[in-house]
């Protein structure tokens, strides 16, 4: 750990859940929890959870999870030590001078190098352009109109020739086998040893927010496959939280950014003067993505390919930026493919008018919806304006959802009085929509492997006694009396009961979920620590007497699978093998015990 833990908890607790997830998730109060639209993954109907109580946040969709500081360091993008001190800047806590463990040390200059590795990588290439074997590299930018001045602005290069060019550079700089292999820029093969993974590409670097080189994205000279090889994800680089050129774009003076698919329509509309053009990496438009954009503006130009791919990924690309508080609109490229070739055959004062044109992402939908009804027909078009009004309906605002009723119907020439009717009409039915949707959620996604590693059974158990010792404190007692540390299963449930029972020293602390995530260093583990205590039976169950006897059966059962998992032990002492036949046989009476004892505390 960083920091001595009183100074981590006093962070912790000066920082509410609520308030901090607040500030950049729209959340809804849903009995003790709070719920909405998960920012880690994309979704329509809410599965990310808040508890207030528990100071913990979970999403049900996509598996992550843990206290206040992991959020801040899923969300931002973050280490550990950069949470802290955002959430200390929040509270006003003064950290004191960090001491480093050397794990942390380790953790950190790993970061660094990869860092410093990728700027010379990027250097190296860059520098390849103006040498003989990168000739054919510097031909190629120019002749797809690029001036000296934007190859440099965008650190564009060249990776010639099949071999071992990037990785000798490498070697050169006295980097270890070990980091060199940690940079994902190379395969390794028995026969021909490492080679490096961008050959006869141009290369376009690139950059996080702060400017600093976190990956690669690589086009091939000529037709070969794949057109675009993009670098792997390592520790710096994760695609879904990046965006090609946000480090230039988030400066520009427009309060608008252009959203493109691809490297060289971004870098096309630089050049052109549009200094606001960012896109994805590879990969359609991710929520995270979203958010990013609107920490600097909340109006989006989505200006895709023409094809049907194009307009395909726009339509995804709309209800995500919604999703952040972004209007979206989407930029015509007609008859060209793509904002390059627009901008080479038309030039810029053309692309402002198309800027100036667009159409409102709704308008775009419902444009694109009505090309599947043939209009002559009276009974498509019912089905045409039935789907229209549902479009109106997601506008959750009333003000916002009348302007776009009215604009509908001027658009298509309908009685705004009838078709008001028709969405108050769908607006009666919507909840059987609803569950309807909810029975056909997007599949689960679930990111955390820890689940994996253990017994599901025992799993069960244990997140039952835990969850409930962090909310009644005579469980927390008797857990700690009946229930020994090797009891729980090796790994993350046995290192909280040893940490529980080590703070509870004096019988009837209450487990703090929150407080204990702050032991476990991955957002992966944070999140299976958070899972663990989100066995929300609580709820469902509200006599005491039902709650102790679920506890106690919760607890003989993680007793008797333990002493079972115990005794198949090889080379098991007579006298432990002897321990584990008496506690089968003593099940029942401990089972009582425990009743009476939660009875007498009550
Ligand atoms: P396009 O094929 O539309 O790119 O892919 P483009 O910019 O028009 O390519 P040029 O003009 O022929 O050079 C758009 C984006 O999709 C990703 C890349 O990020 C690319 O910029 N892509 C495309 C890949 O990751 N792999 C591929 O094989 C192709
Ligand atoms: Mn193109």
């Amino acid at each position: 750990m960083f920091y001595p833990e009183e100074i981590i908890e006093d962070v912790r607790r000066k920082n509410d859940i609520v308030d901090v997830i607040g500030a950049s998730v729209r959340l809804k109060r849903s009995g003790s929890n709070y719920q909405g639209l998960c920012p880690f993954h994309n979704e329509k109907t809410p599965s990310f959870s808040v508890n207030p109580q528990r100071q913990i946040f979970k999403c049900f969709g996509c598996g992550k999870g843990g206290n206040v500081l992991t959020f801040v360091m899923e969300y931002e993008n973050i280490g550990f030590p950069e949470a802290l001190k955002f959430l200390a800047d929040r509270a006003g806590v003064k950290l004191p001078q960090a001491d480093y463990s050397e794990a942390a040390t380790k953790s950190a200059q790993e970061r660094a190098g990869l860092l410093d590795m990728y700027k010379k990588a990027a250097i190296y290439f860059h520098n390849t352009l103006k040498r003989p074997e990168g000739a054919e590299g510097y031909k190629y930018l120019k002749g797809r109109g690029l001036s000296d001045e934007t190859i440099i602005r965008f650190g564009l290069g060249f990776s010639p020739a099949r071999g071992t060019n990037l990785y000798k550079t490498f070697k050169e700089c006295g980097y270890s086998p070990d980091m060199i292999k940690k940079t994902e820029l190379f395969s390794f093969d028995e026969k021909d040893g490492a080679r490096d993974k961008f050959w006869n590409r141009v290369m376009f670097p690139i950059l996080d927010v702060n400017g600093k080189v976190i990956a690669f994205g690589g086009r091939v000279m000529g037709d070969a496959l794949p057109k675009y090889l993009n670098s792997n994800e390592t520790r710096i680089f994760e695609k879904s939280k990046n965006l090609y050129a946000m480090n230039i774009s988030r400066k520009t003076k427009e309060d608008y950014m252009l959203l493109c698919e691809g490297y060289m329509d971004v870098i096309a509309l630089h050049q052109a003067g549009f200094d606001n053009a960012v896109a994805s990496l590879g990969t359609s438009l991710t929520p995270l993505q979203a958010n990013l954009i609107a920490r600097y503006t909340k109006n989006v130009y989505i200006t895709y390919d023409s094809d049907g791919a194009g307009v395909k990924a726009a339509l995804r690309a709309i209800p995500i930026l919604k999703n952040a508080g972004i209007t979206a609109k989407v930029v015509n490229m007609e008859p060209y493919k793509d904002p390059d070739e627009f901008i080479k055959n038309l030039g810029k004062e053309e692309y402002e008018k198309r800027i100036n044109n667009a159409v409102p992402g709704f308008f775009f939908r419902v444009k694109q919806t009505a090309k599947a009804y043939d209009f002559s027909n009276p009974e498509e078009k019912t089905k045409f304006y039935n789907e229209a009004a549902r479009m109106c309906l997601e506008f959750e605002d009333e003000i916002e959802r009348n302007t776009h009723i009215e604009a509908f119907c001027r658009e298509y020439a309908v009685p705004t009085e009838s078709f008001n009717k028709l969405v108050n009409r769908l607006a009666a039915g919507i909840d059987i929509d609803k569950t309807l949707y909810l029975s056909q959620r997007e599949p689960i996604v679930r990111q955390n492997q820890e689940t994996d590693k253990y017994n599901k059974e025992r799993l069960e158990c244990e997140k039952l006694v835990f969850t409930w010792s962090s909310l009644d404190k005579r469980y927390a007692y008797v857990l700690k009396k009946y229930a020994e540390v090797d009891n729980f299963q090796e790994g993350i449930p046995r290192k909280i009961a040893e940490e529980q029972y080590r703070r509870n020293d004096n019988g009837l602390k209450m487990i703090s979920p929150a407080s204990l995530i702050n032991l476990f260093e991955t957002t992966g583990e944070q999140a299976f620590v958070s899972e663990l205590f989100q066995a929300d039976m609580w709820e469902q169950i509200n006599d005491d007497k039902v709650r102790d006897k679920a506890f106690a059966d919760s607890l003989c059962k993680i007793l008797l699978l333990s002493s079972k998992d115990m005794s198949k032990q090889p080379g098991l002492s007579s006298e432990k093998l002897k321990q584990a036949m008496k506690l089968k046989n003593n099940i029942k009476q401990i089972n009582s015990l425990v009743l009476k004892e939660l009875e007498k505390l009550k």
